[in-house]
């Protein structure tokens, strides 16, 4: 009976697409069998598209660019809730220092000093997760557009602007919280949240701050593991990074502070899933907000929709030494939507995605295994294809031919440039 309505709906879209201009489309659903990309004449602009892990929006202002997130009727962004997962990276950190703290203060002077690797300053991510450290930790300070989340540089001394001095009281004592060094981790060829450049960061910074560094933060586990290895690890310096990454979880028997999951099983999720259900022509949120007809389906406490941004956001969890075992692997699909769509009601479609930087730990490592997963289990064939993190052409240059595909999902390199990519489509 579902079944039916499915096709049903999936015959009526094909309609409205045609009355839109699009064309005599030819679906599965309408003929009952499984369409090949050449029998596909919706017009590319009419094609479902999804936008993830990087919200198109003014770099600078981070206001969202709702031209892009509303391109067409089947446009969504998938990403989870920065704000919610920062304040959860700054409670980590807090928490761990008022739990250690006497052992916390190696130089004894009273004075706890992070350092803090930041990602990409133009990334809402990233800026989020600044602001949520520095709010926790007492070191933020109120600029024009809200928390200040501009690097500082060095500040041995606490005299820099754009942070404060914070204190944290402990079994009655006052310590002193210091921004030490932050900085944006990108390197010369422009690629941002690199991990090489941490690295080397890290060694810098230790060389002349050394025992006065307490605690490494750094807005991603790439970053964050670079410098756990290069440093951290072997002066027992607790390091916090962001993603759940395998490794970093795995690091944390080994001192790793902790870090935080965005749910990178639900997002990966989504991503595909949006574009199984509009390719269907059914109600959006099949199988995540109600049960489809494999019984897939999300609860609310994993994830939430927000209409005003057409924006689907996964919610974070802590992952610390008290539940990192159950986190160890970060390439499973998650349990209530891992059921494989029938074919037959479901059938093959074919997918553009890019990853804007191939190299990114967190893209390659956590987030393509799963979307990997999920297109088995959704039945869509996916091209992936990886860019450089550094130009958008590099990834534009392999969307030649949009027509040979029937759907689109986009991880761009910078945020404001989604008009690279709906240029494309709107030919
Ligand atoms: C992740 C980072 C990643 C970035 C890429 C963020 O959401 O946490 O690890 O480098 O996305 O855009």
């Amino acid at each position: 009976m579902r079944k039916a309505i499915a096709l049903i709906l999936a015959g009526a879209m094909t309609l409205s697409l045609a009355a839109c201009g699009g064309s005599s489309s030819t679906t599965a659903a309408s003929t009952g069998t499984a369409p090949t990309a050449e029998t596909t004449t919706v017009a590319n602009k009419d094609k479902p598209l999804v936008w993830f892990n990087r919200q198109p929006s003014n770099s600078t202002t981070g206001e969202l660019d709702m031209a892009a997130l509303s391109f067409n009727e089947n446009t969504y962004y998938v990403g989870f809730d920065a704000n919610q997962g920062a304040e959860l990276q700054g409670q980590m950190v807090k928490e761990y220092i008022e739990t250690h703290a006497d052992t916390i203060d190696r130089n004894g002077d009273g004075v706890i000093g992070y350092v803090l690797a930041i990602g990409d300053i133009g990334h809402n991510d990233s800026i989020a997760r600044t602001r949520g450290v520095r709010s926790a930790l007492g070191t933020a300070v109120d600029g024009a557009n809200g928390i200040v989340s501009d690097p500082v540089g060095v500040n041995t001394d606490g005299s820099a602007t754009s942070v404060q001095d914070g204190t944290i009281e402990v079994n009655g004592k006052t310590y002193t919280v210091r921004e030490l060094a932050s900085q944006e981790m990108k390197n010369s060829a422009g690629a941002t949240w690199d991990a090489g450049t941490a690295g080397n960061a890290i060694t810098t910074w230790a060389a002349s701050l050394s025992d006065q560094i307490d605690i490494v933060v750094s807005n991603n586990d790439g970053m964050g593991m670079a410098m756990f290895n290069a440093w951290s690890r072997a002066n027992s310096v607790p390091t916090f990074g962001y993603d759940a990454n395998a490794d970093a979880v795995a690091a944390i028997a080994e001192g790793y502070g902790g870090t935080i999951s965005q749910h990178a099983d639900v997002q990966a999720y989504l991503t595909l899933r949006l574009i199984r259900n509009a390719l269907d022509g059914v109600d959006i949120n099949t199988g995540i907000a109600t049960a489809d007809d494999a019984g897939n389906v999300l609860s609310d406490d994993v994830y939430y929709y927000d209409e005003a941004s057409r924006s689907y956001y996964a919610l974070n969890v802590a992952v610390t030494g008290e539940n990192y075992q159950d986190y160890l692997d970060s390439t499973v699909p998650y349990g209530p939507v891992s059921s494989q769509l029938d074919a037959a009601a479901h059938p093959e479609k074919s997918v553009w995605l890019d990853i804007y930087n191939a190299a990114d730990n967190f893209l390659s490592a956590t987030y393509q295994p799963l979307l990997q997963k999920y297109d088995d289990l959704l039945n869509l064939k996916v091209d992936y294809i990886g860019g450089d993190g550094q130009n958008e052409s590099n990834i534009t240059n392999r969307l030649g031919n949009p027509s040979q595909y029937d759907a689109f999902a986009i991880n761009m390199v910078k945020t404001d440039n989604a008009t690279s990519y709906t240029a494309l489509l709107a030919q």
